[in-house]
């Protein structure tokens, strides 16, 4: 059987961890990953993390297991931080997952119970595990436009365009916000007119909100798809906690599935548990119950939130330095977009032969597609970035 066995094709961003890893030049710059690093490239475990550790540690009498949908007090608090009071709680069926990617992967699952014919849209481009996740899943795909390579914006004529075309119950994936690789995000007044048109088609939001509280703040992160969940009857919304909380490796995620009205919760939220029995059984509780622990007890939540803002805010201050840096370089505002972006990437248009020749002539590492990890700079190697980029001739 196993001899049957044909190589995959790797995962170009988790590639690029080994490669930069076996580069033995020690002036190399990792924009790789998305992974939150501070200014001396160490991604710290959040102090109201090692609190709730601590406190869990002494307080905790078993390990015996949870609910099939996670811990109910995750859930509930979890729901409350992404959706607010945007939508009321009868509506609302949830399941802790694995990560945002566990959360992703069990919403393609319940739409291909539900609905095996949908298609599911993307936007152009999108972070390269939803379409790998898809395709593994057999469920039909489509593309939207959304990244325009001339001002590094978004498309919103074109996206409006392509999304016309959707049909009634075809799913429609929109990053919350931080759009990976981008950078490039909606203004409310253009998820009101999305809204519009999902309103029209009867095609479903599925969002995907993997960095809220990177790009302008907790409550502003979400208010796209609170404007989308206060005025649509369905929606999707997978979420991870591995950024905003940094507990990348204790895959923490959660799905929330909104239903039309409340009697319909009964047997959403079974097919949810359902699907989790059916894939891993029990999901992970070590990181869920740290998050409820923070986001229910005000003196924990208020550090998080403490922490988390210092952490956007040097993102942004990082964008704001390699944009000047950059307009100073090349003597024009081309790069201004930096400033624009929000969240931890940006695609700077660099083209794949300039990407190599950064990574071979300068040791700086970015996704193929140019998508850079701003996080991955500091007050050092801005200048030497902006420098290669310019050196490259994008
Ligand atoms: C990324 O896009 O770099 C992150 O979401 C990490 C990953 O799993 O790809």
């Amino acid at each position: 059987m196993l001899n049957a066995l044909r190589p995959q094709p790797q995962d170009k961003i988790l590639q690029l961890i080994q490669m930069y890893k076996e580069d033995p030049r020690d002036a190399k710059i990792d924009l790789g990953v998305g992974v939150y690093k501070d200014a001396n490239g160490l991604t710290p475990v959040m102090r109201a993390i090692k609190t709730a550790e601590k406190q869990l540690w002494e307080s905790e009498t078993t390990k015996s297991y949870t609910n099939l949908s996670g811990d109910p007090a995750y859930t509930a608090a979890m729901q409350d931080l992404i959706l607010g009071d945007s939508v009321t709680s009868d509506r609302l069926s949830a399941i802790a997952t694995p990560g945002g990617t566990g959360a992703i992967r069990q919403a393609l699952e319940l739409v291909k119970i539900a609905n095996p014919d949908a298609t599911i849209w993307l936007s152009n481009p999108t972070w390269p595990n939803h379409p790998s996740i898809i395709k593994f899943l057999g469920l039909p795909i489509a593309e939207y436009r959304y990244f325009d390579a001339e001002s590094r914006g978004v498309d919103f004529d074109g996206m409006l365009a392509d999304l016309a075309r959707a049909k009634k119950g075809d799913m429609v994936l929109l990053h919350a916000c931080c759009h990976n690789p981008t950078g490039a995000n909606l203004t409310l007044p253009q998820w009101s007119v999305v809204a519009d048109l999902l309103e029209k088609t009867g095609a479903i939001p599925f969002i995907d909100n993997a960095y809220q509280g990177f790009g302008d703040g907790l409550d502003e992160d979400a208010a796209g798809l609170r404007l989308l969940a206060s005025r649509l009857p369905e929606l999707l919304i997978a979420a991870s906690c591995s950024k905003n909380f940094g507990i990348y490796r204790e895959r923490t995620g959660i799905l929330i599935a909104v239903a039309p009205n409340a009697e319909m919760h009964g047997v959403v939220q079974q097919n949810l548990a359902f699907l989790n029995r059916q894939n891993f059984s029990f999901p992970p509780d070590h990181g869920a119950r740290l998050v409820s622990m923070i986001l229910t007890d005000p003196a924990l939540r208020a550090d998080w939130q403490q922490e988390l803002e210092a952490v956007r805010l040097n993102m942004l201050s990082l964008r704001e330095s390699l944009a000047s840096e950059l307009q100073r370089l090349s003597g024009s505002d081309r790069f201004g977009f930096l400033a624009q972006h929000r969240g931890m990437f940006s695609r700077v248009g660099a083209t794949p032969e300039q990407v190599e020749a950064l990574r071979r002539d300068h040791g700086v590492y970015m996704v193929g597609d140019s998508r850079m990890n701003i996080a991955g700079l500091n007050a050092q190697s801005v200048p030497v970035l902006a420098k290669a980029i310019i050196d490259v001739g994008v």
